[in-house]
């Protein structure tokens, strides 16, 4: 399976032409990767800029209300991502869960929603620096998988990609200990087997998110055997996300 690497802009880039020039960096760089799929997640704002212009480089979204249209002054339906090229949405995002109040309900309707509409939901999982200390990690993510894909089919499944982001690793310069990442990256291979069956474990996308750089990339996927990576500061730097993509083109 070819490596997904994808970058989540988060809400820097301050102005249309500072995100275009990212993008345009972005997309020249992605002539040199061969197998990596590149997938790049601008703010909503700027999300139209880049309808249809990279085949190479796919889109998504940070964030999608699960409602198809209504009064959710502030939101942004899948309809709309959809509409404007995207095929992929970041759901959960610790980000999303600390700040923005999401519970493991609100992930779990976004997810059904973007299944149901035909896009390919990122479920970002990870526990915090707290639950790690008290030997909560896999408790969490346990619940946090169990919670956000209650309801899923096993039909529906083979849609889904996962980002094991721990939360302590977010643009800390933490970086996860590769054995641990090893280890969730098993551990949340053998819930998915439980639910879903082996096929679809074998099959679906575990990413590695927090602090991933140039230098580090290869471990996650060479030792930790995860199927990409979720990029955030990094990513705003177009020549170190091509060398991201660059070291796991294989
Ligand atoms: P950093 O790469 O900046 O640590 O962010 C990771 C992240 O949150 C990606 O979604």
């Amino acid at each position: 399976m070819a490596s997904l690497v994808v970058a989540n802009w988060k809400m820097n880039p301050k102005t249309a032409n500072e995100a275009k020039k990212i993008f345009a960096g972005t997309v020249a760089g992605s002539k040199k990767i061969k197998r990596a799929q590149i997938i790049i997640c601008p703010p909503s704002a700027f999300l139209g800029l880049f309808a249809g212009k990279a085949k190479k480089v796919k889109l998504g979204a940070q964030n999608c209300h699960w409602e198809e249209k209504g009064a959710f002054t502030g939101e942004v339906s899948l309809a709309q991502i959809k509409d404007i090229g995207c095929r992929f949405v970041l759901i959960g995002h610790s980000e999303r869960r600390k700040l923005f109040g999401e519970t493991d309900e609100m992930i779990n309707k976004k997810v059904l929603a973007a299944l149901n509409f035909g896009l390919t939901p990122i479920l970002c999982l990870g526990e915090t620096a707290e639950e790690k200390e008290e030997g909560r990690t896999f408790q969490v993510l346990k619940d946090q998988l169990e919670k956000g894909l209650n309801g899923v089919i096993k039909k529906m499944a083979d849609k889904i990609i996962l980002a094991y982001e721990p939360v302590w690793a977010i643009g800390t310069g933490k970086v996860c200990e590769t054995c641990q990442a090893e280890e969730v990256n098993i551990f949340l291979k053998k819930a998915i087997n439980e639910k879903y069956g082996r096929t679809i474990a074998n099959a679906m996308p575990i990413l590695y998110g927090g602090s991933v750089k140039s230098d580090n990339v290869l471990s996650f996927i060479k030792e930790a055997k995860m199927s990409g990576v979720l990029v955030g500061g990094a990513s705003l730097d177009p020549k170190e996300f091509i060398k991201i993509a660059q070291q796991i083109d294989f």
